[in-house]
């Protein structure tokens, strides 16, 4: 049987990365940090602490690594900039030398938010460069692993949504909660990326690594679309009212940390390779929508 470590199993990305994987009958080890997960094989992980993370790969001695973990909080990343690179650099590279170590395949999730957003559909090959300090610490953290890890892939993502803990809400659950208890809503219409489907992600991520593809990949949804457009196709997936849905242009709002205006993705090289295909944005909120019931959100959590 195979042997996985996900770290960031209590976030968005990691719940549903980690409960596929034990579906799919890997042996399965999900990290946390802050949150405990209720999955078995849950160990508590300060990624911060290179020893531990070390000593921790040692004994699990897992096949692949996937990198789940990171400060994902935007304004956060540019208010406390050593924690930024504390997580999203340093134990990126504390794992890439642990992969190293037992000889297992790492993929570091990284981020569109390495671009400046000028552009727009990034390839592979377009070239980084951060506007805030999450995508430069993130940049960081890829540099890391590449120049440490010696089987790694770097898979980057865009605008994460689903279901997943209450605690830990993202512009879908955002958005619906908000239309369910008739809020008015201002979406901004000049901020570009391509939204993916935190379940379809954890189904291109753990066949990425159990192919143990090399180098980097752009895994996210299949369209580009702005926020406002997004928040529209959820409100009539979802039958809820989207005349309570305002456009507004970001000028008149004052983030601490800068947005890239367009950061969508090119995924021709996953959606050429994998079996797991990107989803179209409509067809990513209608699974949210028929998981709905479902799924046991929040439940994994204790
Ligand atoms: N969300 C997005 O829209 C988005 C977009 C592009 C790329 N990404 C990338 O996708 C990946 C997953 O993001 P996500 O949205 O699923 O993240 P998330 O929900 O914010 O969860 C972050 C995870 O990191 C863990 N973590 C934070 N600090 C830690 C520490 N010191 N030690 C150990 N673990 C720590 C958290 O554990 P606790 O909760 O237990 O503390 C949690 O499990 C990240 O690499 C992110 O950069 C996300």
């Amino acid at each position: 049987m195979m042997r996985l470590l996900v770290t960031g199993a209590s976030g968005l990305l990691g719940e549903k990365l980690t409960s596929l994987a034990l579906k799919r009958g890997f042996e399965t080890y999900g990290t946390y940090n802050i949150n405990p997960i209720d999955v078995s094989n849950s160990v508590h992980l300060n990624l911060a602490d290179r020893r531990t993370v070390l000593d921790v790969c040692k004994k699990i001695d897992p096949d692949y690594i996937i990198n789940a973990a990171a400060i994902t909080d935007v304004d956060l990343c540019e208010r406390e900039k050593n924690l930024a690179l504390t997580i999203n650099t340093e134990s990126a590279g504390y794992l890439a030398e642990a992969s190293r170590m037992i000889g297992s395949h790492l993929v570091q999730v990284s981020t569109d938010y390495i671009f400046d957003g000028k552009k727009g559909e990034y390839s592979e090959m377009d070239e980084p460069n951060p506007i805030n300090n999450y995508g430069y610490s993130k940049l960081l953290g890829e540099k890391k692993v590449s120049s440490i890890a010696r089987s790694w892939c770097i898979a980057r993502t865009s605008v994460v949504f689903g279901w997943g803990r209450e605690k830990r809400p993202n512009f879908a659950t955002w958005i619906l909660n908000g239309l369910k208890t008739r809020k008015n809503f201002s979406i901004v219409t000049d901020q570009y990326a391509s939204p993916t489907l935190n379940t379809n992600l954890a189904e291109m991520l753990l066949e990425i690594a159990e192919k143990r593809l090399q180098g980097i990949y752009h895994v996210a949804g299949r369209d580009r679309i702005n926020r406002y457009d997004m928040a529209i196709k959820i409100a009539e997936t979802f039958n809820l009212n989207k005349s309570l849905l305002s456009p507004v242009e970001s000028t008149g709002i004052s983030w601490l940390a800068k947005r890239p205006a367009d950061s969508s993705l090119k995924v021709e090289k996953s959606f050429k390779e994998l079996n797991n295909k990107p989803l179209h944005i409509e067809e990513a909120i209608t699974q949210m929508k028929r998981t709905e019931n479902q799924e046991n959100r929040g439940n994994n959590f204790k």
